[in-house]
Protein backbone atom coordinates (compact mmCIF):
# COMPACT_ATOMS: atom_id res chain seq x y z
CA UNK A 1 0.00 0.00 0.00
CA UNK A 2 1.31 3.32 -1.04
CA UNK A 3 2.29 5.48 2.14
CA UNK A 4 1.96 9.36 2.05
CA UNK A 5 4.42 11.95 2.69
CA UNK A 6 2.84 14.12 4.97
CA UNK A 7 3.87 17.67 6.45
CA UNK A 8 3.94 16.17 9.52
CA UNK A 9 6.23 12.80 8.22
CA UNK A 10 8.44 15.66 6.87
CA UNK A 11 8.40 17.91 10.32
CA UNK A 12 9.24 14.69 12.36
CA UNK A 13 12.17 13.82 10.21
CA UNK A 14 13.84 17.43 10.56
CA UNK A 15 13.05 17.40 14.06
CA UNK A 16 14.74 13.96 14.45
CA UNK A 17 17.55 15.01 12.37
CA UNK A 18 18.19 18.46 13.86
CA UNK A 19 18.03 16.82 17.41
CA UNK A 20 20.82 14.38 16.32
CA UNK A 21 22.85 16.94 14.79
CA UNK A 22 22.36 18.95 17.84
CA UNK A 23 23.31 16.17 20.09
CA UNK A 24 26.35 15.39 18.05
CA UNK A 25 27.75 18.52 18.11
CA UNK A 26 27.90 18.53 21.88
CA UNK A 27 29.84 15.21 21.82
CA UNK A 28 32.15 16.83 19.16
CA UNK A 29 32.40 19.51 21.82
CA UNK A 30 34.44 17.80 24.10
CA UNK A 31 37.03 15.16 22.46
CA UNK A 32 38.53 14.39 25.76
CA UNK A 33 35.43 12.73 27.11
CA UNK A 34 34.84 10.97 24.08
CA UNK A 35 38.34 10.54 23.30
CA UNK A 36 39.99 11.02 19.21
CA UNK A 37 38.18 8.19 17.57
CA UNK A 38 34.98 8.98 18.25
CA UNK A 39 35.71 12.55 17.85
CA UNK A 40 36.57 12.55 14.60
CA UNK A 41 34.20 9.88 12.87
CA UNK A 42 31.08 11.53 14.87
CA UNK A 43 32.18 14.83 13.44
CA UNK A 44 32.67 13.62 9.71
CA UNK A 45 29.22 12.22 10.08
CA UNK A 46 28.02 15.08 11.25
CA UNK A 47 29.23 17.23 8.31
CA UNK A 48 27.15 14.67 5.90
CA UNK A 49 24.00 15.16 8.35
CA UNK A 50 24.60 19.24 7.34
CA UNK A 51 24.34 18.43 3.84
CA UNK A 52 21.04 16.81 4.58
CA UNK A 53 19.90 19.37 6.44
CA UNK A 54 20.57 21.66 4.03
CA UNK A 55 19.41 19.92 1.26
CA UNK A 56 15.83 19.23 3.31
CA UNK A 57 15.77 23.01 3.68
CA UNK A 58 16.70 23.79 0.04
CA UNK A 59 13.55 25.57 -0.76
CA UNK A 60 13.50 28.13 2.18
CA UNK A 61 17.24 28.56 1.00
CA UNK A 62 16.63 29.83 -2.19
CA UNK A 63 13.37 31.37 -1.61
CA UNK A 64 15.25 34.00 1.19
CA UNK A 65 18.26 34.11 -0.88
CA UNK A 66 16.10 35.80 -3.19
CA UNK A 67 13.80 38.02 -1.48
CA UNK A 68 16.73 38.77 0.25
CA UNK A 69 16.91 42.46 -0.63
CA UNK A 70 13.43 42.85 -1.41
CA UNK A 71 10.48 41.46 0.36
CA UNK A 72 11.86 39.30 3.03
CA UNK A 73 11.28 40.17 6.71
CA UNK A 74 14.00 41.36 9.40
CA UNK A 75 13.75 37.86 11.26
CA UNK A 76 13.99 35.90 7.90
CA UNK A 77 17.14 37.98 6.71
CA UNK A 78 18.53 37.73 10.75
CA UNK A 79 18.17 33.90 9.94
CA UNK A 80 19.33 33.55 6.98
CA UNK A 81 22.77 36.02 7.70
CA UNK A 82 23.59 33.18 11.15
CA UNK A 83 22.52 30.35 8.74
CA UNK A 84 25.21 31.71 6.68
CA UNK A 85 27.58 32.32 9.51
CA UNK A 86 26.81 28.98 10.78
CA UNK A 87 27.50 27.42 7.50
CA UNK A 88 31.21 29.04 7.26
CA UNK A 89 32.23 28.20 11.30
CA UNK A 90 30.63 24.86 10.69
CA UNK A 91 32.61 24.49 7.38
CA UNK A 92 35.71 25.69 8.79
CA UNK A 93 35.87 23.27 11.67
CA UNK A 94 35.48 20.36 9.63
CA UNK A 95 38.16 21.44 7.09
CA UNK A 96 40.84 22.60 10.08
CA UNK A 97 40.03 19.08 11.90
CA UNK A 98 40.43 17.04 8.67
CA UNK A 99 43.97 18.98 8.46
CA UNK A 100 44.73 18.20 12.01
CA UNK A 101 43.07 14.49 11.92
CA UNK A 102 45.16 12.01 14.36
CA UNK A 103 42.93 8.64 13.33
CA UNK A 104 40.62 9.41 10.49
CA UNK A 105 43.08 10.43 7.46
CA UNK A 106 45.95 8.21 8.75
CA UNK A 107 43.43 5.55 8.46
CA UNK A 108 42.86 5.93 4.65
CA UNK A 109 46.35 6.53 4.33
CA UNK A 110 46.86 10.38 4.49
CA UNK A 111 49.05 11.73 6.93
CA UNK A 112 49.67 15.67 7.00
CA UNK A 113 52.70 17.57 8.85
CA UNK A 114 51.10 18.65 12.38
CA UNK A 115 50.85 22.42 12.19
CA UNK A 116 49.41 24.30 15.49
CA UNK A 117 47.77 27.04 13.10
CA UNK A 118 45.20 24.51 12.18
CA UNK A 119 44.93 23.98 15.85
CA UNK A 120 43.74 27.16 16.23
CA UNK A 121 41.96 27.82 13.51
CA UNK A 122 39.59 24.35 15.17
CA UNK A 123 39.41 25.67 18.30
CA UNK A 124 38.27 29.43 17.12
CA UNK A 125 35.50 28.21 14.88
CA UNK A 126 34.62 26.01 17.68
CA UNK A 127 33.89 28.25 19.81
CA UNK A 128 31.93 30.36 17.28
CA UNK A 129 30.06 27.82 15.96
CA UNK A 130 28.74 27.24 19.88
CA UNK A 131 27.68 30.73 19.95
CA UNK A 132 26.09 31.36 16.59
CA UNK A 133 24.26 27.80 17.55
CA UNK A 134 22.78 29.21 20.63
CA UNK A 135 21.63 32.30 18.79
CA UNK A 136 20.15 29.74 15.97
CA UNK A 137 18.16 27.90 18.56
CA UNK A 138 16.88 31.03 20.45
CA UNK A 139 15.49 32.31 17.25
CA UNK A 140 13.71 29.09 16.52
CA UNK A 141 12.68 28.44 20.34
CA UNK A 142 9.13 28.79 19.44
CA UNK A 143 9.10 26.70 16.35
CA UNK A 144 10.95 23.90 18.49
CA UNK A 145 8.56 24.13 21.28
CA UNK A 146 5.48 23.82 19.11
CA UNK A 147 6.57 20.92 16.67
CA UNK A 148 7.35 18.91 19.42
CA UNK A 149 4.05 19.70 21.79
CA UNK A 150 2.13 18.71 18.18
CA UNK A 151 3.96 15.68 17.41
CA UNK A 152 3.67 14.44 21.15
CA UNK A 153 -0.18 15.58 21.53
CA UNK A 154 -0.51 14.03 17.55
CA UNK A 155 0.70 10.55 18.66
CA UNK A 156 -0.67 10.83 22.28
CA UNK A 157 -4.13 11.12 20.46
CA UNK A 158 -3.78 8.54 17.65
CA UNK A 159 -2.52 6.11 20.19
CA UNK A 160 -5.15 6.24 22.25
CA UNK A 161 -7.63 6.20 19.38
CA UNK A 162 -6.12 3.01 17.79
CA UNK A 163 -5.97 1.65 21.49
CA UNK A 164 -9.56 1.63 21.75
CA UNK A 165 -10.65 1.11 17.85
CA UNK A 166 -8.20 -1.27 16.64
CA UNK A 167 -6.01 -4.31 17.31
CA UNK A 168 -2.19 -3.08 18.51
CA UNK A 169 -0.67 -3.75 15.45
CA UNK A 170 -1.89 -1.10 13.25
CA UNK A 171 -0.68 1.91 14.84
CA UNK A 172 2.20 2.10 13.10
CA UNK A 173 1.11 4.61 10.32
CA UNK A 174 1.07 8.16 11.97
CA UNK A 175 3.99 10.30 12.45
C1 LIG B 1 31.45 19.50 15.01
C2 LIG B 1 32.69 19.38 14.69
C3 LIG B 1 33.86 19.55 15.63
C4 LIG B 1 33.97 20.25 16.81
C5 LIG B 1 32.89 21.05 17.54
C6 LIG B 1 35.33 20.10 17.28
C7 LIG B 1 35.83 20.65 18.44
C8 LIG B 1 37.09 20.37 18.95
C9 LIG B 1 37.58 20.89 20.20
C10 LIG B 1 36.82 21.82 21.15
C11 LIG B 1 38.83 20.38 20.37
C12 LIG B 1 39.73 20.60 21.57
C13 LIG B 1 40.78 21.59 21.24
C14 LIG B 1 41.65 21.77 22.47
O1 LIG B 1 42.35 20.84 22.83
O2 LIG B 1 41.57 22.85 23.05
C15 LIG B 1 39.13 19.54 19.23
C16 LIG B 1 40.29 18.85 19.06
C17 LIG B 1 40.55 18.05 17.98
N1 LIG B 1 39.77 17.85 16.87
FE1 LIG B 1 37.92 18.59 16.62
N2 LIG B 1 36.02 19.32 16.38
C18 LIG B 1 35.17 18.96 15.36
C19 LIG B 1 35.46 18.21 14.24
C20 LIG B 1 36.65 17.56 14.01
C21 LIG B 1 36.94 16.76 12.84
C22 LIG B 1 35.98 16.51 11.65
C23 LIG B 1 38.20 16.29 13.00
C24 LIG B 1 39.01 15.40 12.09
C25 LIG B 1 38.51 14.62 11.14
C26 LIG B 1 38.71 16.80 14.27
C27 LIG B 1 39.97 16.54 14.79
C28 LIG B 1 40.41 17.00 16.01
C29 LIG B 1 41.71 16.63 16.58
C30 LIG B 1 42.74 15.71 15.95
C31 LIG B 1 41.79 17.29 17.82
C32 LIG B 1 42.91 17.17 18.85
C33 LIG B 1 43.90 18.23 18.67
C34 LIG B 1 44.91 18.10 19.79
O3 LIG B 1 44.62 18.53 20.90
O4 LIG B 1 45.95 17.51 19.52
N3 LIG B 1 37.75 17.57 14.84
N4 LIG B 1 38.05 19.58 18.37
Amino acid sequence: METKRTPVRRTTINLLIDGAMFLAFLVATAPHLSGLAIHEWLSLALGAALITHLLLHWNWIVQVARRFFGKASWTARLNYLLNSLLFIAFATIIVTGIMISEVALPFIGISIARDDFWLGLHRMASDATIVILGLHIALHWSWLVNTTRRLFARSTRKAGRSGATQPATSQESTL
